[in-house]
């Protein structure tokens, strides 16, 4: 009985020195020390000893026991700490390698209307904002366009209702803020406009606008071209040349597009400016008298001007970009560049 508790002791402390892993010490545990384990069957023995011997015997038998517990105790305990330290070398985290974070930054046409934001404010335009979703009677009745006005056709607009639609001009925020403001007043308002159009290098159902308005009195068509003129030349140089050209919108009288020499060819003509030596950037005019009645301004005592340009249009003669789906498609190798 002697001999085989101490065999067992033998057996137990080598094969302890050999366990890699805790699963493998557990499953060593349960196999000598378990119910149905090697030292209890050595325990079972016990019956057949003799009465003096059997304290003795018990006393070894207790000692192994302890002793093989303390055993797998530290082995645990080694296991443990081996583990823990094998998955902190695994999660390890070097703090001074210098971090690489690459930074966006913003859209070029977030970039373009910025410019153009930073421009009118710095001529004591404020900045307002109108709804996408917008009323018939602000993108189209109230600007002079009524039903059946042959403008409409221009402008395929989706509709969401009979009297509600998607706007396909940033003009109708003109009516709100003279609805709500007295003159004198400059605003520009910037924003997304709809049309019902096919996507095209030059096209997108979905685009941007920046609308401008001043109310005061006595403006002149003079104070909208100085305007318009020193906004063409902070956006695209002082080189720059401008010209005006006769043009119609129900909602200016007289209306004018804003045309600059071409950015590619200084005015010679080339393929970018249709071989004219201008590029048309912007529609303009004097408020319409309609229009002023409309929000109850009186046009014998208040006059001003307008003007409307795409954003998609500035930023593809600044950059010099030919296709407007670039703008949309996100593809990383063109937003990087700006
Ligand atoms: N709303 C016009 C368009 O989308 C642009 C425009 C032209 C706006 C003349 C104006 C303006 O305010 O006076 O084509």
């Amino acid at each position: 009985m002697k001999d085989s508790l101490f065999n067992l002791k033998e057996k137990a402390f080598e094969a302890l020195s050999e366990v890699k892993s805790i699963e493998e010490l557990n499953e060593l545990k349960v196999k000598l020390l378990g119910k149905k384990g090697e030292l209890t069957q050595v325990l079972r023995g016990m019956a057949d000893i003799s009465a003096e011997e059997r304290p003795i015997i018990g006393k070894l038998a207790n000692e192994v026991k302890q002793g093989l517990e303390l055993k797998f105790a530290e082995k645990s305990a080694i296991l443990k700490q081996k583990a823990k330290q094998k998955r902190m070398e695994k999660e390890f985290i070097d703090v001074t390698i210098p971090m690489q974070i690459k930074l966006g930054h913003k859209h070029p046409l977030t970039l373009i209307l910025d410019e153009i934001k930073e421009i009118f404010i710095g001529m004591g335009y404020e900045v307002v904002e109108g709804p996408e979703i917008e009323l018939d009677y602000y993108n189209f009745e109230a600007l002079n366009t009524p039903v059946d006005h042959p403008a409409r056709d221009v402008q395929d607009t989706f509709y969401v209702t009979d009297n509600i639609l998607l706007r396909t001009q940033t003009s109708p925020v003109q009516i709100r803020t003279m609805e709500q403001k007295k003159p004198p007043l400059k605003i520009i308002a910037p924003g997304t406009v709809y049309r019902s159009d096919a996507v095209d290098a030059t096209h997108s159902p979905m685009f941007h606008q920046v609308e401008g308005l001043a109310i005061g009195n006595n403006f002149t068509m003079g104070d909208l071209k100085g305007t318009l003129v020193e906004f063409a030349k902070e956006m695209f140089g002082e080189k720059r040349k401008a010209r005006f050209r006769p043009h119609y919108f129900p909602f200016t009288e007289p209306s004018a597009e804003l045309d600059i020499s071409c950015i590619a060819c200084q005015g010679e003509g080339c393929r970018v400016c249709s071989h004219t030596g201008w590029l048309e950037i912007l529609g303009c005019g004097m408020v319409h008298p309609n229009v002023l009645i409309n929000v109850g301004y009186d046009p014998e005592k208040v006059n001003g001007f307008a003007f409307g340009m795409g954003i998609e249009r500035i930023a593809m003669l600044k950059y010099g970009i030919n296709d407007m789906r670039l703008f949309f498609e996100n593809d990383m190798r063109f937003l990087q560049q700006f």
